[in-house]
């Protein structure tokens, strides 16, 4: 079964772009397992673009750059099934990829035959280069019957960045998990920016094909191939995660693992976070109160009408979890420290009802007991603050 839970793993682009080779997804591979990420749950270790020669060979086949990978594709993937992990790969729905090199418009069952033959377990389908006249919907159907037809169980993590409302029918034609933005860069309005975009989307996203808000920045601080702006704070890090955990949006890592500083590793490797993005209900996160904003104060100039009246740059979310658990979660875009309120009556939790939260912070481990009607919190500029709570009676 793929995707009952929305996939984890590792993606070359973001950190190193078209500077990948052999010996960095061994040193990758290696990292995942001996710092603990496979067990947390990364999985799959996913080549992106640029891995391959720019020709096909005289039989139609894609070729991986002997540079890069002297000892071909299926040596890599033998290496990374070593590990006791899943091997991902990228290819592309038009003629070209992303970066330029050759794709699989009208290649789809022979790419896919090779892919399944090398032991690839993901693969990754960009948008570039598509025909004008080709039909988009068609061509991802045709690569995921491809993939199928190979009898192999391979994700197929789809990324057409939203064209013809990909949320509507990417379940259908079988996507374990779909891109429905632009690329992700290492920066907060970008990262706020998709997650805004897709909130209202998150209700189809679900068990065997989910949302994906793209690659985490989480822990890049601008080194590598997506810097653009002003790097990430700590705290902005923890709102990326901490959302695309609300979201329940598949997690790929695409900071360089081998050197991370340890509050992001730790970030990374959050048990609780991690357990609600995997929770098996799915649910998106409901945002509750007034504070139906999320357009961060920089980008107000640019937000689209409806959004650019509301002011409030404060909000909360609350999310329900299997087991009769949620998470209450506050989100600051202000640059300065604030408090937050979240009311509970604004979830369906009034005093009168006689129940209050007993809550526990999910970055510190601190348990709050039980509060009672409402609980403010005073969260720092661009950060949030995560608890895990449960529905307690009180005695007043
Ligand atoms: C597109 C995708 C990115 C990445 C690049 C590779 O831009 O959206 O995630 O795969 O192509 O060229």
């Amino acid at each position: 079964m793929i995707a009952a839970k929305p996939p984890m793993g590792w993606n070359s682009w973001n950190t190193f772009g078209k500077d990948i080779d052999e010996k960095l997804i061994f040193q990758i591979a290696d990292t995942m397992v001996r710092e603990g990420y496979r067990d947390a749950g990364y999985e799959y270790l996913v080549i992106d673009d640029c891995w391959s020669l720019k020709e096909r060979d005289s039989d139609g086949n894609l070729v991986p750059d002997p540079e890069k990978f002297p000892h071909g594709m299926k040596a890599v993937a033998d290496y990374v099934h070593g590990k006791g992990l899943k091997f991902g790969m990228y290819s592309c729905a038009g003629i070209l990829t992303c970066a330029g090199y050759p794709s699989s418009y009208d290649h789809e069952y022979e790419d896919a035959r090779l892919f399944a033959r090398w032991g690839v377990d993901y693969l990754k389908y960009d948008y570039c280069n598509f025909p004008r006249n080709a039909d988009g919907v068609n061509r991802y159907h045709t690569m995921s019957m491809a993939l199928k037809a190979t009898g192999r169980e391979i994700c197929f993590a789809a990324c057409n960045w939203g064209h013809q409302q990909s949320w509507n029918w990417m379940r259908s034609i079988g996507a374990h998990m779909y891109r429905s933005t632009g690329d992700i860069f290492d920066n907060f309005r970008s990262f706020m920016g998709i997650f805004q975009s897709q909130l209202e989307h998150l209700c189809q996203s679900g068990p065997y094909c989910f949302n994906d808000l793209d690659m985490l920045t989480v822990g890049m601080y601008n080194q590598g191939n997506v810097a653009i702006g002003k790097p990430c704070t700590d705290g902005e890090y923890r709102m990326q995660f901490s959302l695309w955990c609300l979201a329940g949006a598949p997690l790929m890592i695409g900071a360089d693992i081998r050197n991370l500083v340890p509050q992001m590793k730790k970030l990374l490797l959050n048990k609780e976070l991690i357990r609600i993005d995997q929770d098996l209900e799915c649910r998106p996160p409901c945002l509750v109160g007034r504070r139906s904003v999320m357009v961060p104060e920089e980008d107000r100039e640019n937000a689209v009408e409806p959004l650019r009246a509301v002011k409030d740059q404060l909000f909360t979310f609350i999310k329900h979890l299997s087991d009769n658990e949620f998470v209450i979660a506050y989100y600051n875009l202000f640059t300065e420290e604030r408090d937050i309120s979240f009311i509970f009556a604004d979830a369906g939790v009034p005093y009168s009802s006689g129940y209050g939260f007993d809550m526990r912070d999910v970055f510190t481990g601190e348990e709050l007991g039980v509060k009672r009607d409402y609980y403010t919190v005073s969260v720092p500029g661009h950060d949030c603050k995560v608890f895990l709570c449960r529905l307690a009676p009180f005695h007043s």
